[in-house]
């Protein structure tokens, strides 16, 4: 069967579709390379001696995609492209309401009209809410969100509730990620963001290889054991997992949602005391001012996913801080 992997030249895409390809699909990858790279899919080719079909296209464009599914006959599709930075979206809530939600409408769109049914789409642990109590189960309704990046995760969640009670034969699967960390073992694609890093884990490797100074904590003084925030961090290659197993629930029509987590939160400095530990690198720290719309802590009851789609994470945090450090050291500019 051949999978659309929209979005599949990013951090997380190009884990997925390695873990595809070595699963026998085949894929076609859709991406306009805005925080991509073309790059990660020539290394993906070198880790799995197949290569993915590359289309350098925007999921807004339909166009795009009505040539994109005449040409390919494709089975299911797996939806990563979007825009994915908190802070960003509230400054350009416009780009990223338009891309997240008005693409994916484009995109359902463009399925419908080729007869493609079936989705698996990246939501996030942001839809449960400010509000709602840890671990986060699915049975919890979706909660307030704080920022556009969260509401358009909300949103599409809806609008693929809604489109799976209109069409029989629509079949979706929401994966609610957690805390994606990680590389790939070999140390050839992992995580390359464009700028400042937004997240700890790319920031620490960053300030482990010597491109910036030091990290800074946001706020020591939360009500948590040690005071830092607490997190679900999941390797990338077991979320990239995950969604192989979600295919193949795809036989089901409706919609499912399932946690992608450990169940384990890990907090700031249990994180940089595991990457000192399993790297022998020192990460210089300086704990500041909490950051505005920073939740505490929260973590994922991932049982669900295991009773539906016989997923669960194997990787540990030792592994998660070892091939982050491989990747990072072999290739400290990135792509
Ligand atoms: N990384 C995380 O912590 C996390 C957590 C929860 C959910 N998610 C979601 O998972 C998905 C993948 O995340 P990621 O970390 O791999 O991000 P990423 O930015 O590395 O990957 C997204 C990819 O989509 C592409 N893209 C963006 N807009 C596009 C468009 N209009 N048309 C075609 N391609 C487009 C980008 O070029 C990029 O390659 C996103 O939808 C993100 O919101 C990520």
């Amino acid at each position: 069967m051949t999978i659309l992997v929209t979005g599949g030249a990013g951090y997380i895409g190009s884990h997925t579709v390695v873990s595809l390809l070595d699963a026998g699909f085949d894929v076609v990858v859709l991406d306009n390379l805005c925080n991509g790279s073309a790059e990660s899919l020539s290394r993906v080719a070198s880790i799995t001696a197949k290569a993915p079909v590359f289309i350098e296209g925007d999921i807004r464009d339909s166009v795009c995609l009505s040539d994109l599914f005449s040409r390919y006959d494709i089975g299911a599709v797996i939806h990563f492209a979007g825009l994915k930075a908190v802070g960003e979206s509230v400054l350009k809530p416009l780009d990223y309401y338009e891309t997240n939600v008005g693409g994916t409408i484009t995109l359902l769109k463009a399925m419908q009209s080729a007869g493609v049914h079936k989705m698996v789409f990246s939501s996030s642990a942001t839809v449960y809410g400010l509000e709602a109590p840890t671990p986060y189960e699915e049975t919890q309704p979706r909660g307030t969100t704080s920022n556009p990046y969260g509401s358009s995760k909300a949103m599409v969640e809806r609008l693929l509730e809604d489109w799976t009670q209109a069409v029989p034969e629509a079949s979706v699967v929401l994966l609610r990620y957690f805390n994606p960390i990680g590389a790939h073992e070999s140390g050839l694609i992992g995580e390359d963001p464009q700028g400042i890093p937004n997240n700890l884990m790319p920031f620490m490797a960053q300030v482990a290889v010597g491109r910036r100074d030091k990290l800074s904590v946001f706020g020591g003084d939360y009500p948590t054991p040690d005071g830092t925030c607490r997190r679900d961090y999941l390797h990338v290659m077991d979320l990239a997992e995950g969604h192989v197993s979600a295919l193949s629930s795809l036989e089901q029509p409706g919609v499912r949602a399932f946690n992608l987590g450990t169940g384990a939160p890990v907090s700031v400095l249990e994180m940089i005391r595991a990457f000192e530990s399993q790297t022998g690198v020192q990460i210089p720290f300086e704990i500041v001012a909490r950051r505005a719309g920073d939740l505490p802590e929260f973590w994922a009851n991932p049982e669900k996913a295991q009773r539906g789609l016989g997923w669960f994470a194997k990787r540990d945090l030792d592994a998660m801080m070892v091939d982050t450090w491989r990747w990072q050291s072999n290739n400290p500019e990135g792509y």
